[in-house]
């Protein structure tokens, strides 16, 4: 027999057997468990389900059953007057009424408000990486159908808000790094994705691509995975055979997405021939290749590590645009402009209908950028310069974009920016 209770009445020892409510408001990667410890009881207390489902002939415990186990419909009021069709009438009215489940994944967010939810999705996700992992190192097929709700977890919460969870999933801890990497090249090749108007199919690809990129690597010893120092060469053999075991590893389902295979196997190709494991080079890789690349060299460089202190995503970026050969530059530039990282020098509009260059930043984790103003879009004129700092969730005056010195006649670009920077500016947060 099932009941539906309320979070508040599951105990130990009951059996779960499912969640009412949202997929991603329930804190367990798997629905269907036995509840042994406080510790699982604690979090579905807390869960934002509306109902859990208990299966009573499974549980080891039926304590209250009298009472308190009634399912929830048999428990709800009804008014006096009410018939039981109204309520019927009544709960169709709602079912019609009621937002659908997309439409709520879409509603828009305050950036507190998504931080809470995207904090959960990337709990979950991180846990479903680990059985992902765990399931792969034993050599069970992947299951293409349990990774897609998580792409579109990752890709709702981006939609909501788009830098939220890609702050966040940025601020991994040293030891969290093997299974967040996976989320968040999830996450920046979604945003990637979408920043290049690509179909919204194409970007969940996209996102299960970021999961199971790196899937390989569970046949890597971990004590080589994390070696701080120089790898010898049949450790790097071993770190190398990582595209091509993991992309027969996905082979082996039906259910894996063409882009996931190719990211899988492509990813640390390079743009000059010099990668692995095919040295194929220029347009022989595909663009999900090099988007795969991009993503997972920024998150590697902006994630503190056992042997490297994190770059800000400014000095990242600056470094993998100086390592010629690597990536494809117009793609790089894209990615940039798709996390609003504008390196040193750059002409950027501002919402407010000027103009300014971007001269550094602002904060420790280089994310509030400091642009000097200095021309008047609505007078087409040059105008006294200006230093102003913006934080990454600023609404006005936000950066719109790069803009480019030849649509503005800046015919000798390169002495207006020394110019320019050479000016003593006033400092105005409101330019
Ligand atoms: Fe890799
Ligand atoms: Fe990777």
């Amino acid at each position: 027999m099932l009941l539906h209770l309320k979070p508040e009445q599951v105990e130990i020892g009951m059996f779960v057997g499912g969640f009412d409510g949202r997929w991603i408001d329930h804190p367990f990667w798997r629905s269907r468990f036995l509840v042994e410890t406080a510790d699982q009881l604690a979090r579905i207390r807390e869960s934002d389900v509306t109902a859990v489902i208990v299966d009573r002939d499974r549980s080891r415990v039926v304590s209250g059953a009298s009472e308190e186990m009634f399912p929830v419909e048999r428990r709800t009021t009804i008014p006096s007057g009410m018939t039981p069709p109204y309520r019927g009438v009544e709960r169709r009215r709602a079912a019609i009424f009621a937002p659908s489940p997309r439409a709520r994944a879409f509603r828009p967010a305050t950036y507190a408000q998504e931080r809470r939810r995207a904090a959960r999705v990337i709990d979950k996700s991180r846990r479903a990486v680990i059985d992902l992992f765990e399931s792969a190192r034993l050599g069970r097929a992947v299951d293409g159908d349990k990774i897609a709700p998580l792409a579109q977890a990752i890709s709702d919460s981006i939609a909501r808000h788009s830098r939220v969870l890609l702050n966040l999933v940025r601020l991994k801890q040293k030891d969290e790094y093997t299974y967040l990497h996976s989320v968040a090249v999830c996450a920046l090749m979604i945003n990637f994705g979408r920043h290049l108007k690509l179909s919204e199919a194409e970007v969940q690809e996209l996102g299960v691509a970021g999961l199971l990129h790196d899937v390989g690597k569970v046949a890597i010893a971990d004590d080589v995975l994390l070696k701080p120092g120089k790898l010898t060469l049949g450790e790097r053999v071993s770190v190398e055979g990582h595209p091509l075991a993991g992309h027969s590893l996905l082979a082996q389902s039906s259910d894996i997405p063409t882009a996931a295979l190719e990211v899988c196997l492509r990813h640390h190709e390079k743009m000059d021939g010099t990668g692995y494991p095919g040295g194929l080079s220029g347009e022989a890789l595909s663009l999900y290749a090099r988007m795969g690349a991009i993503c997972d060299v920024y998150d590697a460089v902006t994630s503190d590590r056992p042997y490297k202190a994190a770059w800000t995503p400014c000095e990242a970026l600056s470094a993998m645009q100086s390592w010629p050969g690597h990536f494809d530059p117009r793609l790089l530039d894209q990615f940039a402009d798709s996390l609003g990282i504008f390196p040193v020098g750059t002409l950027v509009s501002l919402s407010t209908g000027v103009l300014g260059i971007v001269t550094g930043s602002a904060s420790e984790n280089g994310e509030a950028i400091v642009v000097r103003v200095f021309f008047d879009c609505d007078l087409l004129a040059e105008c006294a310069p200006v230093d102003c700092e913006i934080p990454p969730t600023a609404r006005e005056p936000r950066i719109v974009g790069r803009a480019s010195p030849t649509f503005w006649r800046f015919d000798d670009w390169p002495a207006m920016v020394q110019r320019v920077l050479a000016a003593t500016p006033d400092v105005d947060p409101q330019p």
